[in-house]
């Protein structure tokens, strides 16, 4: 399932983005232009999913910090400079809303602040939810549906409405709680399909990392997103993977060596064998650079690729020599999966333009809001309260 089009609102300086994505992806711009924050938005998206959306929300300082600082709109006077930005009398509920779509399915969410009796004020509450197949949301393609505590499901055979039994506390979605094979398919479909997105940001590679340290081996077709489990993930791409692929994809960014996994069941350990040394050298005793690049070929080659893969500054530690390879690592997974990069290093967007298909994306700040440079805004339709 390709998803072609992502939207974001309210979400602090993405005040109004919709952009449209393809198999590879590059998000782009300058320092504080709105990278991250597109990404961890994209991981809000996915923790909805794991039910988890609204406990994330909060971990990030609850809707107060995460809101659009700005103005409600500006004005074409402030947009001019002719008239300073200040508050307007809002017009809108407040609200964050995130959502994604493809050529198969759609889905948007939408939350907004408790109602003043709510003991916990910080808590954001999900108060609206749709689900639809196709790119654009509409009547006649909507078929889940959630106003508040209730949710309206279509039957797929005759087209009829009903309600789901009970009520969703404001803090649980549709996509968890009415994912049902007898009844809820599609959301059930959907939510399998969103939770195998994946997420790699910051692998961590000083001394005390976990992919440092010896290892239980078990097969593990999916790197967790510390790293934690290299030694594992590295042996099953050995044993059942591309392992053509990861060896080109090593001898690619460091001629004449060799990645092995040595030990047990309980304490496996990645070792890269180097030229003109007598012995491999244990995973400890590798550089941040070299370390950084096995996490990222055990992630990439995956042998059980996901839907989508995103990446926020996988260059961070890599020496420019390391950025070549990269880009042709990258090209290579985007092959079988959906890749989403959030990067700012020339080399890697050279490399990527260079060896293959990618849609750019250039974000930029204007008045404080990230816009995308050179690009109409996607059309986009969230859904009602
Ligand atoms: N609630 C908010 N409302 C408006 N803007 C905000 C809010 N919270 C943070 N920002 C701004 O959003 C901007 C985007 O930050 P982000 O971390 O996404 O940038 P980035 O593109 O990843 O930059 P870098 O290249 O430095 O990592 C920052 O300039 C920050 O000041
Ligand atoms: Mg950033």
């Amino acid at each position: 399932m390709l998803i072609t089009r992502l939207a974001v609102s309210g979400y602090r300086s993405l005040r109004d983005v919709v952009l449209d994505v393809g198999q590879l992806t590059l998000i782009t711009g300058a320092n504080g232009s709105g990278k991250s924050s597109l990404y961890r938005a994209l991981r809000l998206l996915a923790e909805t999913a794991q039910g988890r959306l609204v406990a994330s929300l909060a971990a990030e300082g609850g809707l107060s910090s995460t809101l659009w600082a700005g103005p409600e709109r500006f004005s074409r006077e402030m947009l001019s400079g002719r008239q300073a930005v200040q508050g307007t009398v809002r017009t809108g509920p407040v609200s964050l809303r995130l959502g994604f779509a493809g050529a198969d399915f759609g889905y948007a969410v939408d939350l907004g602040l408790p109602d003043p009796t709510h003991p916990f004020q910080r808590d954001p509450e999900i108060k609206a939810e749709a689900m639809w197949t196709g790119e654009m949301l509409g009547r006649a393609n909507l078929f889940a549906e959630r106003r508040g505590p209730l949710v309206s499901l279509r039957r797929a055979d005759s087209g009829e409405w009903r309600h789901a039994s009970g009520e969703l506390s404001a803090f649980d979605s549709m996509v968890t709680h009415c994912a049902d094979p007898a009844d809820g398919l599609e959301l059930l479909l959907m939510r399998e399909r969103m939770r195998n997105w994946r997420f790699y940001d910051n692998l961590r590679t000083d001394a005390d990392a976990p992919a440092r340290r010896p290892q239980v081996m078990t097969y593990t077709p999916v790197l967790a997103s510390d790293g934690g489990d290299l030694a594992a993930a590295i042996a099953t791409i050995l044993a059942i993977g591309e392992r053509e692929e990861l060896e080109e994809t090593i001898e690619d960014a460091f001629p004449g060596c060799q990645v092995l996994v040595q030990g047990g069941d309980d304490h496996g350990v990645v070792e890269m064998r180097q030229p003109g040394l007598l012995r491999p050298l244990h995973v400890r005793e590798l550089s941040d650079g070299t370390l950084r690049y096995l996490l990222l070929s055990a992630a990439l080659l995956s042998p059980r690729p996901p839907d989508i893969m995103v990446l926020n500054e996988p260059e961070a530690s890599l020496h420019p020599s390391l950025l070549a390879p990269l880009a042709r690592l990258l090209v290579r997974a985007s092959a079988r999966t959906q890749i989403i990069l959030v990067s700012h290093s020339e080399r890697l967007i050279q490399g990527l333009r260079r060896d293959g298909g990618i849609e750019e994306i250039r974000l930029a700040k204007q008045l404080g809001e990230t816009r995308a440079e050179d690009a109409d805004s996607p059309r986009w339709v969230w859904p009602k309260r």
